[in-house]
Order: C-alpha cells, then sequence, then structure tokens
C-alpha cells in the first residue's frame, strides 16, 4: 500500500502502474509520485534510460555511468544509425561547408520564410529515391505521420492498419477521428477480409497502413502480397519505413526496393532519425497529394523548418548511401553473422533487417539484466511494458554496418552467460532445499 502516495521502492511498479495511479492523483500527487518512483529505481540501480553520451555515436561511446558517476566507454547496440552516418567524415565535412555557407537556422515554417534550396534539392532527391513525382519534409519522422493522417484522412474513410504501427499513426488516427481497423500483425488474409467487405465510393476511401521494417520485432510487411491487395481494392497504401530506408534493398531505397514495389507505393513515408542519424522526415507521393499536404499537413504549416544543417547531413548522407554501397552489404554480412550467432544460442532470428528483439524469458528481471549488460559496457535498449504486453518485454538490438565481428561476438557471449546466470537461479529456485545446501557448500 502507498503511504501519503509516496513510492517507498518495495512494489515492483512499471509505468503503466505509475500512469493509472496517477490519474486518481492531483497534480502535485502526481508528478512527485512519479519523482518518488524515479528515485526507488536509480536506488535500485534499475535506471537505464535516459544515459548521458559525452561522444560522437559510434560503434563506442562515451557514457556517463548513472550509478557511479564516471565517464565510460560502450559498444554501442542501440541506436538506429544503421550504416554508421552519425560520424562520417564526408557527410561533416559537408555539414561544415553548408554552416559556412547558409548559417545554422532558418527561423520559420517552410510556407513563410523556411524554405532553402537546400530543402528544395532534398525534397527532389526523396522523391526520386522513392519512384514518386514529389516529396516534403517534417520536422521530424512523428510529425509526418500526425501530418499526412489528420490532413489527408476524412471523417468517412476508414483506415485499416497492422496491430504494431507506430505511436505516431496511432496518434494521427486520434486526432484525425478517422475510423481505423487494426488487423494482427502481418496477417494479410485478415487484412483482405477486411478489404473486401468494405465498400469504396466517391466519398469513402479506404487506406492500409503498415511499416516496413516494425522498429520492435524487425521483420518487414510481406509488401509483395500487400501492395496488389490494395490494388485490387482501390485502397490507398501508406507506408512507413522509417527503419527500412537506407538498409532494404540493393541500393537501399527501402523495403519496397527490396521487393521490387519501387514506385508502386501510394504515400510513402520515412524519417531521418535512422539511418541517416539526425532528425526529421519526409512523405513522398504524387504531386497533387503532396501539393495538399503542403497546405494542409498542420504539423507542415505550423512547425518551423529544419534547419539547412540537418538538410545538408541527408543530402550528404544520401551520397555516401550512393557512394559507398559497401556499407549496406557490410551491415547486411553482420546482420547474417548476428543470426547466426543467435540462432546457435537457440534465439528465433530472422536475417533480413539489423533489429533483434531478444524476448526476455517469463521470470527474468529486464531491469537486473539491463543492469548486467551495462555493467559488461554493452549499451542496448531494454523495451518494457507497457511500450510492449509483459509477456513480450525485450532486448532492442540494433546492429550497424560499422561493428566489428569482435563486437558481435562480445555481445553474444554476454547473452550467453546472462541468460545461463537466469537459468541456474531458477534451476536453484526450484531445488529441494537439500541441494540448495549443498549448492551453497
Ligand atoms: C516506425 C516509425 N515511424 C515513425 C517514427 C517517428 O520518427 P521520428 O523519430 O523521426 O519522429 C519512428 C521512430 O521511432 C518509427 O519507429
Amino acid at each position: 500500500m502507498l503511504v501519503n502516495n509516496e513510492y517507498k521502492g518495495g512494489e515492483n511498479f512499471d509505468l503503466c502502474d505509475v500512469l493509472l495511479k496517477g490519474r486518481k492523483m492531483s497534480f502535485h500527487q502526481k508528478v512527485n509520485f512519479f519523482s518518488d518512483f524515479l528515485k526507488g529505481i536509480k536506488v535500485k540501480k534499475e535506471m537505464q534510460h535516459l544515459r548521458c553520451i559525452t561522444s560522437a555515436a559510434d560503434r563506442e561511446v562515451s557514457v556517463i555511468d548513472p550509478n557511479s558517476g564516471y565517464v565510460k566507454s560502450m559498444l554501442m547496440f542501440g541506436s538506429n544509425n544503421y550504416l554508421g552516418l552519425a560520424n562520417h567524415p564526408y557527410i561533416k565535412e559537408f555539414v561544415k561547408r553548408i554552416i559556412n555557407r547558409m548559417g545554422v537556422g532558418i527561423g520559420g515554417p517552410p510556407l513563410l520564410n523556411g524554405y532553402t534550396i537546400l530543402h528544395r534539392e532534398l525534397e527532389e532527391r526523396l522523391a526520386a529515391l522513392k519512384g514518386c513525382e514529389d516529396a516534403l519534409i517534417f520536422s521530424s519522422g512523428y510529425g509526418a505521420n500526425v501530418g499526412l493522417i489528420t490532413a489527408l484522412l476524412n471523417n468517412n474513410d476508414v483506415v485499416l492498419h497492422d496491430r504494431y504501427s507506430h505511436a505516431s499513426f496511432a496518434d494521427g488516427i486520434k486526432m484525425s477521428g478517422v475510423r481505423a481497423v487494426h488487423f494482427p500483425h502481418n496477417d494479410v488474409e485478415e487484412l483482405e477480409k477486411y478489404l473486401t467487405r468494405i465498400n469504396v465510393n466517391e466519398s469513402k476511401n479506404i487506406f492500409v497502413g503498415v511499416e516496413g521494417v516494425y522498429s520492435m520485432d524487425g521483420d518487414i510487411a510481406p509488401l509483395n502480397r500487400i501492395v496488389p491487395l490494395c490494388k485490387q481494392n482501390n485502397a490507398i497504401l501508406i507506408l512507413d519505413d522509417a527503419h527500412g530506408t537506407g538498409v532494404m534493398g540493393k541500393t537501399g531505397r527501402g523495403t519496397a526496393e527490396h521487393f521490387g514495389f519501387e514506385g508502386n507505393i501510394d504515400i510513402s513515408m520515412g524519417t531521418f532519425s535512422k539511418t541517416f542519424a539526425a532528425s526529421g522526415g519526409f512523405v513522398a507521393a504524387s504531386k497533387p497529394v503532396i501539393n495538399y499536404l503542403r497546405f494542409f499537413a498542420r504539423s507542415y504549416m505550423f512547425s518551423a523548418s529544419l534547419p539547412p544543417t540537418v538538410i545538408a547531413t541527408i543530402l550528404a548522407g544520401l551520397d555516401v548511401i550512393e557512394k559507398e554501397p559497401e556499407l549496406i552489404a557490410k551491415l547486411k554480412s553482420n546482420i547474417e553473422y548476428t543470426a547466426n550467432r543467435l540462432t546457435d544460442l537457440g534465439f528465433e532470428c530472422n536475417s533480413l533487417t539489423p533489429i533483434f528483439p531478444l524476448k526476455v524469458p517469463q521470470g527474468m528481471n529486464i531491469r537486473e539484466a539491463a543492469f548486467n549488460f551495462h555493467q559488461r559496457g554493452l549499451f542496448l535498449n531494454s523495451i518494457e511494458y507497457p511500450a510492449v504486453p509483459k509477456s513480450q518485454q525485450r532486448f532492442r538490438i540494433s546492429i550497424m554496418a560499422i561493428h566489428k565481428k569482435d563486437d558481435i561476438d562480445k555481445l553474444v557471449t554476454a547473452i550467453e552467460e546472462i541468460w545461463d546466470e537466469f537459468k541456474q537461479s531458477r534451476m536453484k529456485e526450484f531445488l529441494p532445499n537439500r541441494f540448495k545446501k549443498a549448492l551453497v557448500n
């Protein structure tokens, strides 16, 4: 029980408990309760979020240890910097030149005063990348999804979307008030059932929303089936390829390229916060769609443009993707190596994308395990409930082109040892007392 709403550190609360309890509290009670909760998990050394990095986001990073306060070097397995562009010398030099020419910021939204020749050049290159007529740039991927859904979908439309759609897609749906139905993850049969049941007419459109690469599971949408299905049923396909752009397909054009469907996606959305290791987002589509979004997507119209430095980062990143195809090849070889090593340990892996979800077994304390990885100098992300269901808590490993085989070996050895330690502790728990005593002696 809580005394005066203070978190005493004894309860094993998760964020969902905190959120639910907070709904019944006053403003001050709620924020103080959460502060106590945070203090509690810090004392128990269970806080591996918000680690402060003091170096560039490379394969090795310097991190202020939240427990000791000292800076320690860690191998990075928690960044979406899949091709290692975050610290690429060509990109840094290019950005320095652009700073000298155009300064650091822009001070306004695109329709008024935030549109430069660099922004236009990037839009044209993104449109070409996705095989579309035009593109527009948002200040975040989140804003791109929210903006496109709220602007394009009407109340009488229906959107059918994968159950694992990103929060930005879900928030766009909430804000637009459009009728939404989610289908089970990657279940094309279910999607087909819904599609054939809904009548389309002039004033009612069906939109289908899927992700190229799913961010928490690392699996891909079967576009080879979804694209033809949408065409047969006159549904408009929205593809969020946040994690596929720059990674999937032979030349990094994305998941549509992987399936040989470049130029066949009605509305392609992407971000600059993954492979390009910067921030921002974009939508690529036909000219009429992009023109419409420029004047009606509120997250575009009412938000300042990305500064020229960020635009230059993405332009230079596109150059690198084109000129250094060996980066994508190296990434694919690292993915395959990791998948083989983890499969040997008994984990189920797909070897198509750089995201490896490492589900924690029932009974394993994910925060303790996260501390263990942290102590070993391995930076990976723990994904806890309520971000995923309780039975699906996991570590999310991101593989990069710049990892060395030796780095991956260190990671796999740590996983093996942490999982073994857990199995042994479980075995001890179930041993009769006389055997436990023998083990201690
Ligand atoms: C699938 C997906 N869509 C959209 C976004 C939002 O992108 P951003 O971080 O650029 O706002 C993310 C980011 O986590 C994502 O994973």
